[in-house]
């Protein structure tokens, strides 16, 4: 099994304890550099595997695929950690690694663990509460609306295929006794609750592995 372990934003009292558990507990750690190995030596001998920060795209391919099958040779029979700062699931090398071996080696299980994305971590660190609508941008395309206190869901789902939005995920209580995930939009939800909505397939990788 492989698992995509957040490390949090660099602090390393900002690792949780699920974190520490999961590190002390994998057969293999990796990491994608200096200060993910930081963050993951007191509990773990962690390796680095190296993800060049390039555009170039048959480097980047490259790797990725090398990295893919390095990492899923491991995770077939033993518990793999990739350590990422931050959230595995937010704007991380993990989603195209997970994509690639998804892709290429399906009978290898993957996970992933929160972690507090630099996001969160920002907020804390300006004093900035965020509590009105707003958009985060690598540059790319606007592609996923995500929808907080989703207590209508289906509607909002019909207003957001109007909007040109296909894919939807709706999330209620996670990381609870009561979590639902499913992609069949309820009627209602609780306050507790996550609509996602993408326009791209890639956006909406399966839902079951959460975590
Ligand atoms: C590849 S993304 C990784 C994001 C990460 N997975 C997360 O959940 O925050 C790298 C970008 O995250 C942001 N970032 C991550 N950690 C940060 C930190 N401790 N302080 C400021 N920005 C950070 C920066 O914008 C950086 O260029």
């Amino acid at each position: 099994m492989l698992i995509g372990l957040g490390l949090g934003p660099g602090d390393p009292e900002l690792l949780t304890l699920k974190a520490v558990r999961i590190l002390k507990e994998s057969d293999t750690v990796y990491v994608p550099g200096k200060l993910a190995l930081e963050l993951v030596s007191p509990y773990t001998d962690a390796e680095i595997l190296d993800f060049p920060m390039t555009h170039d795209k048959t480097t980047l391919d490259t790797t990725i695929s090398n990295n893919a099958d390095v990492v899923s040779a491991e995770a077939r029979h033993k518990l793999v950690a990739f350590g990422l700062i931050g959230d595995p699931n937010f704007f991380s090398t993990f989603t195209r690694l997970k994509r690639q071996i998804r892709e290429r080696y399906p009978d290898i299980i993957i996970k992933t663990v929160p972690g507090i994305s630099s996001i969160t971590a920002f907020a804390s660190r300006t004093d900035t509460g965020i509590d009105r609508s707003f958009v985060v941008s690598d540059g790319s395309l606007v592609t996923t609306k995500i929808v907080l206190k989703a207590r209508r869901p289906k509607r909002i789902k019909e207003d957001l295929i109007k909007e040109g939005y296909s894919n939807f995920i709706f999330a209620e209580k996670l990381f609870s006794d009561a979590e639902r995930v499913t992609d069949d939009i309820p009627d209602t939800g609780d306050y507790f609750s996550i609509l996602h909505a993408s326009k791209k397939n890639e956006n909406n990788e399966k839902k079951s592995q959460g975590g």
